[in-house]
């Protein structure tokens, strides 16, 4: 098999990819190790910023987002129950849509396959070699058959588990990384949200969001410990922990639902730099995390494929390797003020263990500046909707 760009992983990065690339006029293949079944049914994240949003439009791909999707105006952020808002359409004239990552999955997946896409799920035993070579190849298993893709370029967007990024020899990239001490457990239930937007509370048991999918669907976060077993969690406990963390007006606005899913995931900022070695580009969550405290995981991986696609298109249009070789530089230069926005976030909201009540005054006086100062909050907000991506 050959193609220009083979794609490793079918997650929001490398769909997107094989998106902009098609719309260029450019091959590509993808390989997934999961089911198609599997990945349009792992629950993740929710929020689409602005730009975002109008790039799936462009792609013929918003449709549904359009209709289902909820598009929202403005934050709320609890402080100790009290609830203050933050007007994004005010003070930066910008929205984002609230639809879930499983659902932007699904309609990529199905546009591709119409265009006569390759995407091949399945698959195991993925190898990426000859990356310092003009013609790096990919190969792979699929049904006990051994597979070869001879390809111009690879694009790693395998996550944060995959190959691509681990085999990159020793002494190329630097890693940069922060693990914090707590995590999240997340649930989705059949009841409606506390309210018509997303709530960023802070309280002095610990963090909650509370989110939706639908105006029937919430979906909800607690801080915990990030080797919490969610089993040991009963719905019960989760909702009384959810109204409580709302404030003293918790159990009067949080109605409780079905929970038909619950799940624990550890926070952790993370960064490796270069993203590129010979033909191999890593993109999305292969080359960085983001504690999701900023909802910009998805978002970032969507912007890396986007400068990788106009990179692309500027090499077998115009033979210029200069985006191609500004890559990293690019990306990162977004990437990293994501980080900074991530990592205020959460150290703002969260109950860190290691804190002494120095750091709880100042996280108060942060929230109290932050959404009553216009400087501060239009800050927040022009980083919540998403920086540029000229
Ligand atoms: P992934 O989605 O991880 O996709 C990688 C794909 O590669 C997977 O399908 C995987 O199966 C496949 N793969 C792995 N190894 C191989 C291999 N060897 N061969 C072939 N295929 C392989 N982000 C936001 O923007 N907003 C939010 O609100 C938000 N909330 C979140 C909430 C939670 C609870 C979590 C866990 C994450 C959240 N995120 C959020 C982050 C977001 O989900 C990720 O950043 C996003 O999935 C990154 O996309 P990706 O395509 O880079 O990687
Ligand atoms: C959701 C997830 C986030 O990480 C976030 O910051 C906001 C919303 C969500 O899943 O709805």
């Amino acid at each position: 098999m050959r193609t220009q760009v083979g794609i490793i992983g079918a997650g929001p990065a490398g769909l997107m990819l094989s998106l902009l690339l098609h719309r260029a006029g450019f091959s590509s293949v993808i390989i997934e190790t999961r089911s198609r079944a599997y990945v349009e049914a792992r629950v993740r994240a929710g929020v689409i910023e602005h730009w975002a949003a109008g790039l799936l439009d462009e792609l013929g791909v918003g449709a549904r987002m359009r209709k289902e999707g909820l598009v929202h105006e403005g934050i709320e952020i609890g402080i100790n129950g009290e609830r203050r808002r933050i007007d994004f359409k005010s003070l930066v004239n910008k929205d984002i849509v609230v639809y879930g990552q499983h659902e932007v999955v699904k309609d990529l997946i199905q546009a591709r396959l119409s265009q006569g896409g390759g995407i091949e799920f399945d698959v195991s035993g993925t190898q990426v070699d000859r990356l310092d070579s003009d013609q790096p190849i990919i190969r792979f298993k699929k049904n006990g058959e051994s597979h070869e893709i001879a390809c111009d370029f690879i694009a790693g967007c395998d996550g944060f588990h995959g190959v691509c990024r681990p085999t990159i020899p020793a002494g190329v990239l630097t890693e940069f990384e922060r693990v914090y001490p707590f995590g999240w457990l997340g649930i989705l239930s059949e009841s409606p949200p506390p309210s018509h937007e997303l709530i960023y509370s802070y309280h002095d048991r610990g963090f909650g969001l509370y989110s939706m999918r639908a105006p029937n669907i919430t979906r909800a976060y607690l801080q915990c410990d990030p080797e919490e077993d969610a089993k040991k969690w009963s719905d019960e406990e989760v909702w009384a922990e959810l109204k409580r963390r709302l404030g003293p007006d918790g159990e009067k606005i949080l109605k409780t639902g079905r929970v038909f899913e619950k799940g624990v995931t550890a926070m952790r900022s993370f960064v490796v730099e270069p993203m590129q070695f010979g033909r191999l580009f890593l993109a999305g969550d292969a080359a960085h995390i983001v504690p999701p405290t900023g909802a910009k995981g998805m978002n970032l991986a969507i912007a890396d494929v986007l400068f990788f696609a106009r990179a692309i298109e500027a090499f077998y249009k115009s033979k210029s390797t200069a985006l191609l070789d500004g890559y990293t530089k690019k990306c990162l230069s977004r990437i990293w003020k994501a980080q900074r926005f991530s990592y205020f976030m959460t150290t703002m909201l969260h109950l860190n263990p290691k804190d002494g009540n120095f750091d709880r005054r100042r996280q108060l006086a942060e929230l109290d500046y932050v959404t009553s100062s216009k400087a501060a909050s239009t800050a927040l907000a022009e980083n919540y909707v998403g920086l540029p991506v000229d």
